[in-house]
């Protein structure tokens, strides 16, 4: 329904107000850019900041502080069994939310972007639609497409939708499932799985290849899956789901390994088997733009469309779909639209898996590495080695390094281990500025710290990590 009749016209249009989204609407106003920003929903921030990367990470802050205070035991402080009262858990999550996304509403306000909120489609290459809103019409100058992804679905006939949940209706904390089985073994899934096994559900992971977690080394993965074996009741993977059920109040989910068939029951079923863009809802078909047979818009380096005045970031502009990977294509895109020369060229794109312990990499991994016959030399420094790490009885924690054997550049970092997603930043940093192993390890890393495992990795090029054994 489209409310008003008002025809506005902008220097830039942005559809979307997720982090690809708002960032840029912020960084144009930066720039002099009269900028519109267009989001379906009454506050901004997206799926990241409603239903996704910060609701999920306070949730973690929660189980964290759970198992910690159960561990404390080893120390000779014990605290009582906890108790969660749900209720307060959802209000204190919400205000996490409201908080982030009232701040980025003042951002956007003091910037004097104007904020529609509506569903804009494409009616040709140069004017938007707006269903819902006052404006019934916005002409631009320039568009950037900021309109994120949204869960994938398994077929309806395999798994009915009315009988799952997506991770937006789990991080709603309603309840805390009996019985909770997770269906895909990567980030969505190990995260939120490992939040309602510490908050007391009985979780079960279904995975379909022979591994949880595919993306990451084995290695850095390993830590994590034994912490998630004693917490969850089971881990299946290279399993086949074969269908669904309603059974009572909960979900009777067929499946087989190994050619071997099971039903099982569960009170509530998550499903997290990957994302989608959303590239299909807007209108596209009205103008130039081309969109992939994955769903992807097609970008160049400036993340210019097909359609000159067009451009598109973030989830629906291609992989990895990851927040801070759009957070630098809006940049790149309103400079490119300011005139100015930028590319989108970063040296790597880290990711972070935020369970407990956390798994982070960037550049290439050992796996690919090795597939792609690159001459590189491999080094590892085990956390048993770091005195930050025995302190805090976290030793389950390793950090390895991925150089060029000749130039002794550095190609890529992986860590797993407590924080591990702050500590990655300095191999993104590392990678960025082409350093070769001595720059890293001669860099004086603050002690105690976690960070200097890096060091020690690095210098582990030399065959001389101080605080690894022989
Ligand atoms: P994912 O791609 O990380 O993992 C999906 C898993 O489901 C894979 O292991 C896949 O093999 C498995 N799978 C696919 N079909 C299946 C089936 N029929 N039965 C059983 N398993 C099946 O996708 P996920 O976890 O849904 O997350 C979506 C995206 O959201 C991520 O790729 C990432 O871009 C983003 N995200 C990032 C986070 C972070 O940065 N920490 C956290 C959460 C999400």
């Amino acid at each position: 329904m489209v409310v008003g009749e008002l025809t506005q016209e902008v220097d830039l249009l942005v559809i979307g107000g997720g982090p690809g989204g708002y960032v840029a609407a912020l960084v144009a106003a930066d720039h002099g850019i009269q900028t519109a920003l267009v989001e379906k929903a009454e506050v901004p921030g997206g799926v990241c900041l409603r239903e996704g990367c910060i609701p999920s990470k306070a949730l973690l802050h929660v189980a964290k502080i759970i198992d910690e205070a159960a561990h404390a035991a080893d120390f000779g402080v014990s605290f009582g069994k906890p108790t969660t009262d749900v209720n307060k858990l959802r209000d204190w999550k919400n205000g996490v939310i409201r908080k982030l996304s009232g701040g980025v509403k003042q951002l956007l306000a003091g910037r004097k972007v104007d904020y529609i909120t509506g569903e804009a489609e494409f009616e040709d290459s140069r004017t938007v639609r707006i269903e819902g809103a006052d404006v019934a019409r916005i002409k631009f100058k320039h568009c950037i497409i900021a309109s994120g992804s949204r869960a994938k679905m398994l077929p309806e006939a395999l798994l009915p939708r009315e009988l799952i949940w997506d991770a937006a209706d789990a991080l709603k904390i309603q309840e805390i499932p009996r019985k909770l089985l997770v269906i895909g073994g990567g980030y969505i899934g190990l995260e939120l799985g490992q939040v309602y096994a510490t908050l007391g559900s009985e979780v079960t992971v279904l995975e379909a290849l022979p591994n949880i977690l595919a993306g990451a080394d084995p290695d850095l993965a390993r830590p994590l899956i034994a912490k998630l074996k004693k917490q969850m009741k089971a881990i299946i993977t290279g399993a086949t789901l074969k269908g669904a059920k309603k059974s009572g109040s909960g979900v009777a989910i067929s499946y087989s390994v190994d050619g071997k068939d099971e039903t099982v029951e569960f009170d509530r079923v998550l499903v997290s088997v990957g994302r989608r863009p959303n590239s299909d809802t807007i209108g596209l078909n009205n103008t130039q733009v081309k969109v992939n047979d994955r769903g992807f818009i097609e970008v160049d380096a400036q993340r210019r469309t097909t359609d000159k005045r067009i451009y598109a970031i973030g989830d629906v502009a291609g992989e990895p779909m990851l927040a801070h990977k759009a957070m630098r294509e809006a940049k790149v895109a309103v400079e490119a639209i300011a005139g100015k020369p930028s590319v989108f060229d970063p040296a790597c794109i880290p990711a972070v898996v935020y369970t407990d312990p956390e798994v982070a990499w960037c550049g290439v991994t050992e796996s690919e590495a090795t597939a792609k016959g690159l001459d590189v030399k491999v080094t590892k420094f085990p956390w048993a080695g770091s005195g930050r790490a025995v302190s805090m009885s976290r030793t389950d924690g390793l950090t390895k390094m991925i150089f060029d054997k000749k130039t002794q550049r550095l190609l890529g970092v992986g860590i797993v281990g407590a924080h591990a997603g702050d500590l990655i930043a300095e191999g993104v940093l590392a990678m960025e500025m082409a350093a070769v192993a001595e720059d890293i390890g001669v860099a004086i890393h603050p002690h105690p710290a976690t960070s200097e495992t890096l060091a020690e990795a690095a210098e582990a090029m030399f065959g001389h990590a101080v605080h690894a054994g022989h």
